[in-house]
């Protein structure tokens, strides 16, 4: 996507962020946070699943003729819309942040010979095929499309983007455990190679037949087709398993640590993008605020969901970064929350249960504060709780007038 003021050649031109081209582009990459983005993500995932649903049942030898011809039918116009997508995808391909820099066409030749161009045009090859005259799709090439179709989705997704992240932010720790991997099944084979060679020379007379047999204990898979008999042989065994198991866990817990920290970090990017349009929150330092956006979470809703009950606990705060909110007053009037304003907060000041039924009026992303934070932060910026206090006060008190006499809970 260009910047504002910034075009694809460097010079000036008008702001294009709004333009269809730009929109599409959004789209397609799943970075279009509307309900239209997510109705896209989930088109597409439901025409990969039925194509790849279609190709896996074709597999299957005794199928009746009938079905087969279904089968191949769904097959090529899942390809077909592959294609469409791919023109699309070249179409929008000047919008990438990466390829700003270039021409369009530069830019559209750049993506076609990236991977996920050549893996996208792949993809479409059923649909090429079927336009070229070759109607039949076999069980074998189709196969090949379901890989390709299912590391198209690989590409597209934003979870591949962050597992690459992890491994680059981990190499240290996960080099280190695939190294102690490697000492141990070098070790392993080796003991059960000089153990087991004369017994079975066969399964441990080399030390790569041995290596099989180590990996497959290694990784606790044991297909049992080879199994130590010595005395010697199945103890090296029993240390391997005992260190498989160690090994696999400390590989899981260093990505499940990676992947964690990622995702905070992350969280902490959409959250400071956001922060700016709650007018509580500009002024204050710098400081104050990171603090403040480590511990807000973006949460994004359709419109009409129901975000707080009236007499739920209440366990946390509300600010709204984008769209509306409706207050369901428990005098029958409603009060509606723009962008900027704050809701929940009376519930964790009084420490009572819910005053109202709050539901969002349109599509919404809110900053939720949890009451642990809330009352922190409300002890270190005194302003910002005196603020919050202030509103709630002149709340109440709104609450109070509207049914002329006590706030209704
Ligand atoms: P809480 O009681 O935690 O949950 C419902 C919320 O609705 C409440 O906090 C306030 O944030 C909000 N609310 C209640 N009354 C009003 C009002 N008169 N105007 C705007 N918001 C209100």
């Amino acid at each position: 996507m260009q910047f504002a003021g910034q075009g694809a050649y460097g010079r000036s031109v008008p702001d294009t962020s709004s333009t269809l081209r730009a929109r599409v582009h959004a789209l397609l990459h799943f970075t279009d946070p509307t309900d239209a983005g997510r109705r896209w993500r989930v088109l597409h995932l439901v025409v990969l699943a039925i194509g790849i649903f279609a190709v896996i049942t074709l597999s299957i030898d005794d199928l009746p003729a009938d079905t087969r011809n279904v089968l191949r039918y769904i097959i090529w116009s899942v390809a077909v819309l592959f294609f469409l997508e791919y023109v699309v995808r070249l179409w929008v391909a000047p919008e990438a942040v990466r390829l700003a820099e270039l021409s369009p066409a530069a830019a559209r030749l750049r993506w076609a010979i990236s991977l996920p161009g050549l893996v996208g045009l792949l993809a479409t090859m059923p649909a090429v095929m079927w336009l070229a005259g070759y109607k039949i799709v076999g069980p074998d090439a189709a196969s090949i499309f379901c890989a390709l179709w299912i590391l198209k989705l690989g590409l597209h997704a934003p979870a591949l983007g962050t597992l690459a992240h992890v491994i680059e932010n981990e190499r240290a720790p996960i080099a280190s455990v695939l190294i102690l991997f490697f000492i141990l099944l070098i070790v392993a084979a080796t003991g059960a190679h000089l153990f087991e060679r004369v017994r079975q020379p066969e399964a441990f007379g080399s030390l790569p037949n041995a290596m099989w047999w180590a990996v497959v204990t290694l990784t606790t898979t044991g297909y049992g087709d080879v199994v130590p008999l010595t005395t010697g042989g199945r103890m090296v065994g029993s240390v391997l398993m005992i260190s498989g198991i160690t090994v696999l866990a400390i590989m899981t817990g260093v990505l499940a640590t990676g992947f964690a920290q990622e995702e905070r970090r992350r969280e902490y990017l959409r959250v400071w993008e956001q922060v700016a349009r709650v007018p509580l929150f500009t002024s204050l330092g710098v400081v104050t605020l990171s603090e403040i956006v480590g511990k807000l979470r973006t949460r994004y809703y359709p419109s009409r969901i129901t975000i707080v009950r009236r007499g739920d606990p209440g366990d946390s705060m509300f600010f709204i970064s984008s769209g509306a909110v409706e207050v369901r007053l428990p005098t029958g009037g409603t009060v509606e929350l723009g962008e900027g304003a704050f809701f929940g907060e009376m519930a964790l000041l009084e420490r009572q249960p819910r005053s109202a039924t709050v539901a969002t009026s349109r599509p919404t992303t809110l900053l939720v504060l949890y009451a642990s934070d809330f009352y922190e932060i409300a002890s270190h910026i005194p302003a910002l709780a005196e603020a919050v206090e202030n509103e709630a006060k002149r709340r109440r008190t709104e609450n109070v007038d509207r049914t002329s006499g006590e706030p209704k809970r």
